[in-house]
């Protein structure tokens, strides 16, 4: 019997009380994915079995940003029988949490054998091609937040196992298979689809249009507050990454108002603009998860 983390002992239970099957996947559901659960995000095909609130599992902080209540709800594939977990909102550097506080919602799940990750975002798109309610596919990532979840010793499981090697290679973050079905099961949405780069800023305060002008110049496609550490910590722990990225705003600087001046950037408009594109997004990634055989 390998040791758990409280925090994984505690969402074992719990699962155990609710489902039997280990879950085979995750997906974080990040700012604007709040309501696409109960929207309908939740195809028929799958049903919910419980939730579990991030206040109750020991060791893990809840979230403090608005828009993310931070709890875990389990669903289940009618069919197969398959289980996951939803992960409603997230937590976020700019809260005041290091990296390895931020991965813990997602590593947990990971000490339990969860092997298949989507995680999901909102972010300001800053390729022209990009329309508020698209959805960028990400290809790859930069990690501008100067901080790394593998910093310090190497992570390892509570048994004293390392997760992975010291140096991790990046080469191929993103599941290149997966990707190409999700990219499939968008688009069946109705979704228009892009595929891009994800920069990945500390927050919280929104970016300047030289700080945009900076990151398109570099090769970025769209920017937000998330996500570039999980896919960093999951990937050393040996599992299968797919990032989705809601264009929930174009990025400062590149929408003009009626007079022809830069428009102002609002969180909670930001967040409202998300609805209708979160329920397909969603919908999209238990399609993917659906028709992934079976490892
Ligand atoms: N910048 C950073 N983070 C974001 C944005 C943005 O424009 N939109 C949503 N999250």
């Amino acid at each position: 019997m390998s040791k758990l983390s409280p925090g994984a002992t505690f969402l074992s239970q719990k699962l155990k009380s609710t489902t039997q099957a280990i879950p085979a996947f995750h997906v974080v559901l990040g700012s604007g994915f709040k309501d696409s659960i109960v929207d309908g995000g939740l195809p028929d095909s799958f049903r919910v079995c419980g939730e579990l609130d991030f206040k109750e599992v020991p060791g893990l902080h809840s979230s403090t940003a608005p828009g993310h209540t931070g709890k875990y709800v389990f669903v289940e594939h009618q069919k197969s029988g398959r289980a996951g977990i939803l992960q409603v909102g997230r937590l976020h550097g700019y809260e005041g949490l290091d990296p390895r506080e931020v991965v813990q919602t997602v590593m947990i799940s990971r000490e339990l054998g969860v092997k298949d990750y989507f995680l999901t975002n909102a972010a300001g798109g800053m390729d022209p091609a990009h329309r508020v309610g698209d959805v960028m596919v990400i290809a790859d990532q930069i990690n501008l937040t100067g901080r790394n979840p593998l910093y310090g010793p190497n992570p390892s499981k509570p048994d004293g196992t390392e997760w992975g090697p010291r140096f991790q290679d990046l080469t191929l973050l993103f599941d290149a298979r997966i990707r190409e079905s999700l990219r499939g099961m968008l688009e069946g949405q109705a979704l228009r689809v892009h595929e891009g780069v994800y920069m990945g800023v500390q927050g919280p305060a929104f970016e300047t249009p030289a700080e945009i002008r900076f990151f398109q110049r570099v090769g970025c496609h769209a920017v937000g507050m998330s996500t570039v550490w999980e896919t960093v910590a999951l990937k050393h722990s040996g599992a299968r990454v797919c990032g989705i990225s809601l264009i929930s705003n174009l990025a400062a600087g590149m929408a003009l108002g009626a007079d022809g001046k830069p428009e102002e950037l609002d969180h909670f408009a930001i967040l409202d603009a998300c609805k209708a594109s979160s329920r397909a997004i969603l919908r999209a990634i238990l399609l993917t998860v659906e028709s992934l055989p079976a490892h």
